[in-house]
């Protein structure tokens, strides 16, 4: 019985706009990857980490990773999220029952929120996700074809239409890791995609593919620390997260 977590860690951070892919960028003076890397192992639930690295970048990642308290491997990502994750589960073995999935680019997950999701699996869970309530207003667009340029003579922006407004009781956002049963989630990744593609079902998160087979994903708790590292802002409120800590 033994729990592997796929950090994936192969994207090369378009949004964020530095010159090195984005795990490889210091939140507090710390690469990301290091800190998502101890943030599994300090939960005590994770056995072993595998990272997906950009290509010709793995030996890099064992450096940035620096010393970890749990063994930790690197394979080569793919051109996609999902690609990666896909190269990250060929390392599970027969001996792995649970995976994990986390973003390099959420490096402030706590060890407790791990630990709710790895729990919730090995309580019979086999897929399960972390989500918290949304605050905005979240409403339904289509393009509108107008593009009116500004009177200031200011250049064009583009203009949608509203749809309709969404019940956000019945909404939340969805964090990793997401945890699973490992043959469920080698299943998902087999077929998942094109029964999603051929369903038309949203398939951006690991919990997706499972979904797109019909079965149930359960969600716990997230936690706001969790948050994405996207862009130059969310670095901003890491770092001031972390200084806080
Ligand atoms: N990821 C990956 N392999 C890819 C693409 C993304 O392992 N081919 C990883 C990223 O390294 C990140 C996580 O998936 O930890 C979530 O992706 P995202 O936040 O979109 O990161 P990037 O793809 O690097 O950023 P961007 O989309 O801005 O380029
Ligand atoms: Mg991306």
């Amino acid at each position: 019985m033994t729990t592997l977590a796929i950090l994936t860690a192969a994207g090369s951070g378009t949004r964020l706009g530095r010159e090195i892919p984005k795990a490889f960028v210091d939140v507090g003076g710390v690469p990301m990857i290091a800190l998502a890397a101890r943030g599994l192992a300090a939960s005590g639930v994770v056995d072993a980490v595998v990272i997906t690295a950009p290509p010709g970048r793995s030996a890099d990642m064992v450096a940035a990773v620096g010393p970890l308290s749990v063994p930790c491997d690197v394979v080569e990502g793919g051109a996609t999220r999902q690609a990666s994750v896909a190269a990250g589960l060929g390392r599970a073995d027969a001996a792995t029952d649970v995976v994990l999935v986390h973003d390099a680019a959420r490096p402030l997950a706590p060890p407790a929120l791990v630990e709710r999701v790895v729990t919730a699996v090995r309580s019979g869970r086999s897929a399960v996700v972390p989500g918290l309530p949304v605050t905005d207003t979240i409403k339904r667009v289509v393009p509108d074809g107008g593009s009116p340029a500004a009177p200031g003579g200011e250049s064009a922006q583009p203009v949608e239409r509203v749809v309709d407004t969404l019940d956000r009781t019945a909404l939340r956002a969805v964090q990793t890791p997401q945890g699973f049963d490992r043959e469920l989630l080698q299943r998902a990744h087999a077929e998942g995609a094109a029964r999603a593609a051929a369903e038309h079902l949203a398939a951006t998160d690991d919990a997706g593919l499972v979904e797109a087979l019909g079965v149930p994903v359960h969600m716990v708790r997230g936690d706001a620390a969790a948050l994405k590292i996207t862009t130059a802002h969310d670095l901003a409120v890491a770092e001031l997260l972390l200084e806080g800590r």
